[in-house]
């Protein structure tokens, strides 16, 4: 017997110091866009958090912040469910089942793990090694069939794909969903503005190798003017951009705050010169970016609202997660 899944997205972002610009384009533009056409669920991955130290009062803080940044975005908590994911206990106990499941040479396997740790693998906590577990615990839960991710997750969903499997196959149950990772639009990876052969991330040590989601005008401009190019202009065609990365990426940025393709942004400017893209792109970015942060900061000022709508989006993803819990219960053979 195959079963058949009803259509339905899930994906989480860590709530690890501020949002970038890399999380509103390649990730929360992109999940409330999704709205409307299935059933969404978007978490805020704290659990995901803690596999390295956050302290307490800040982790709290950058949940919110997460949950703001979602809203301020246009997720509407009546269309999507919107969670933290520490409030629904079965995320830490399907990832116990599925830790019983993956082996550990495919946790081998994970480059973002090998990124992270380095040559410090034997300090890195155990969680940070399981990772990837719990997140196919995340999106399995939830029986999600879609997941949009960015490019450097594809081979976590990949994972949780590989994951289902041996569980349907151990179990002889059609039980678990294969997922899809859903990777389009021109932005899926935004990278640092210092050095383009990195991800924007909101932990690198200079602050004017990201654009925060809260920063101000002023700040948007002066980074983007100050952002690394190379001396070349804008050239002709998309393929001019091969062996350009800084260039390739503020294209991208570019053409994903106008909702457009990158190769229509490189038909508009063909032949320009820094001095005139970069502060194109800074005007828009400001354009773009200033409501969102306006919004952000007034539900941050708010805090017991987004406890209320992280809570109540809780409540309905515990409604989702309990049934498939406990068919897995039976399915591995604990009692109750
Ligand atoms: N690992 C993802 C990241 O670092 C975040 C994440 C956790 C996630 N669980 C997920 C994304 C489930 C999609 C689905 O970006």
């Amino acid at each position: 017997m195959t079963n058949t899944f009803t259509p339905r997205v899930f994906s989480g972002i860590k709530p690890s110091g501020g949002l970038t610009l890399g999380n509103y384009l390649g990730a929360i533009k992109r999940f409330v866009g999704m709205q409307g056409e299935m059933e969404t669920i978007y978490c805020v991955v704290d659990l995901h958090a803690i596999t390295v130290w956050q302290d307490p009062a800040e982790l709290a803080n950058a949940t919110r912040e997460v949950a703001a940044g979602y809203l301020a975005a246009g997720l509407d908590p009546e269309k999507s469910i919107l969670f933290n994911q520490s409030q629904v206990s079965g995320h830490a106990e399907l990832a116990w089942i599925f830790n019983c499941v993956a082996r550990v040479g495919w946790m081998n396997r994970m480059t973002q793990f090998k990124d992270k740790a380095g040559s410090n693998a034997e300090k890195v906590s155990l969680g940070l090694y399981a990772y990837p577990s719990l997140m196919a615990a995340d999106i399995l839960l939830y029986h999600a069939t879609h997941v949009p991710v960015g490019e450097d997750q594809k081979q976590h969903v990949e994972l949780t794909r590989d994951i289902a499997q041996k569980f349907n196959h151990d179990f002889k149950s059609d039980f678990f969903p294969i997922t899809q990772p859903v990777i389009d639009g021109p932005a899926t990876r935004v990278m640092n503005l210092r050095d383009g052969s990195k991800k924007m991330s909101k932990s690198g040590e200079s602050d004017m190798e990201r654009i925060n989601m809260l920063d101000d005008a002023d700040k948007i401009a002066k980074k983007f003017k100050k952002a690394k190019t190379d001396p070349e202009p804008l050239p002709e065609t998309l393929e001019g951009l091969k062996d350009r990365p800084e260039a390739r990426n503020l294209v991208d940025i570019y053409a994903a705050l106008s909702d457009t393709y990158s190769d229509a942004v490189i038909s508009e400017f063909a032949g320009a010169g820094w001095g005139k893209f970069k502060p194109a792109l800074a005007d828009l970015a400001v354009d773009r970016l200033a409501p969102i942060s306006d919004e952000m900061r007034r539900l941050m000022d708010d805090k017991a609202e987004i406890d209320r709508i992280l809570k109540q989006g809780a409540d309905k993803a515990r409604a989702i997660a309990e049934p498939v819990l406990e068919k897995t219960y039976d399915l591995v053979g604990f009692l109750r």
